[in-house]
């Protein structure tokens, strides 16, 4: 063995690494912190991580997508970041969440991320990041956890350190993704599964470019809404547990303010249209009758849970005047960020360029697009061989 060779595997030593594909929500707007069912699927992007152990008790934190933002501490006394440097709260939460729970390694390390996920995109970026941090932690720590678990730390950490009030959806199916599957996850059981999607489909995302950050978003004022739609209904039924549960004629009998009303209509009809998608999957119903669920959901969005911004509408009118469009939708918290659009597999790069051409006519910029594949869920590998593909 050459002299390079050895001193790569020595500075490698008890390196590990982890890698988490990013995610598109499939169907199930703002379901998952209302008990809902959701649909989601794991991409062919995401965030790698490797970690090497270090003497004593201090980290370090490096992303190659924050220039400048490098963030190092003690273990012992976790400090909360901000400015250029709070994209490190993601792991930090990590860390908090599975020291409490006696996961984390006692001794300092070094972390670096790298990723090929477009940012800010909608596309869950800091569910990725949690989870290859949880994952790296838990090899470095020798530790073990159940799939359901890991999605339950990173959740945790994102509602607690980071102050995201959301949901299950992109911790569970960046865990849970498989090649050619969406990921079904009852929101209220915390139960995972997957289903396969029709052959000879695609999925294209629409990156508007428009700032989606949901911490500073509408986010948590859309989820205390529809906490509050639900206590003015729980006062006539005390039975119903979630806003997914609650049955439409219930809703609509019930009085409210208009604003609450709206959301919960969407809620509620939302996992009426996530219902109807499952059925419609398991009898084969043809594609384009399953796409139009999905733009009925993104009219919802822009009605009535009023998450939309006029360049992802006009995006998704743009889309589904095309043939080869079975459906589209914002994907995501909205208020900016992505449109997926569903498409039959012979929809073209070509196709793709038009409507960035027609939305950058009407808007001054262009979109970027990405086409993805359904793929399989965050996981491990030695980081002295690449990710199997
Ligand atoms: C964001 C949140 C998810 C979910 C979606 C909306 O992606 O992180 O938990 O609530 O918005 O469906």
């Amino acid at each position: 063995m050459d002299k390079s060779k050895e001193d790569y595997l020595e500075f490698m030593k008890g390196a590990v690494a982890a890698f988490a594909p990013g995610r598109i929500e499939f169907l199930g707007n703002h379901l998952d912190y209302n008990g809902g069912i959701v649909l989601g699927t794991a991409i062919n992007a995401g965030i790698y991580g490797l970690a090497l152990p270090m003497e004593g008790t201090d980290f370090s934190l490096f992303s190659e997508s924050f220039e400048g933002a490098k963030i190092s501490g003690s273990l012992k006394n976790l400090e909360k970041q901000s400015g250029k440097k709070s994209w490190g709260n993601y792991c930090l939460g990590v860390i908090r969440v599975m020291q409490d729970r006696g996961l984390a390694p006692l001794h300092g390390f070094s972390l670096t991320l790298s990723t090929d996920l477009p940012m800010s995109a909608g596309l869950s970026s800091s569910a990725a990041v949690e989870l290859v941090t949880a994952q790296c932690l838990l090899q470095l720590a020798k530790q073990q956890v159940s799939k359901k678990e890991l999605v339950n730390i990173c959740r945790k950490a994102e509602n607690e350190w980071v102050g995201l009030p959301c949901g299950i959806l992109d911790q569970g199916t960046s865990a849970f993704g498989e090649n050619d599957r969406v990921v079904q996850i009852d929101c209220s059981k915390e139960e995972f599964s997957t289903l396969p999607l029709p052959p000879e489909t695609s999925f294209w995302i629409f990156d508007t470019g428009i700032k989606h950050d949901l911490v500073d978003s509408h986010y948590g004022i859309r989820n205390q809404e529809c906490m509050d739609a639900l206590s003015i209904l729980q006062k006539n039924n005390q039975s119903i547990k979630y806003l997914a549960e609650c049955p439409s004629s219930l809703l609509e009998e019930t009085d409210m303010p208009e604003n609450l009303k709206k959301r919960a209509r969407h809620v509620v009809e939302e996992q009426n249209r996530v219902n109807l998608f499952i059925h419609g999957l398991n009898n084969e119903s043809v594609p384009k009758e399953l796409g139009s669920i999905l733009t009925e959901s993104h009219t919802s969005s822009s009605h009535n849970f009023e998450n939309s911004v006029p360049e992802l509408d006009f995006l998704v009118d743009l889309l589904t005047k095309e043939e080869k469009v079975l459906g589209a939708r914002l994907t995501g918290g909205g208020f900016g960020g992505a449109v997926l659009a569903w498409t039959t597999s012979s929809f073209s790069q070509q196709e793709a360029v038009s409507i960035a051409q027609e939305y950058e006519k009407k808007w001054q910029h262009s979109p970027n697009f990405h086409s993805f594949l359904p793929s399989k869920g965050a996981g491990s590998y030695d980081p002295l061989l690449k990710p199997e593909e």
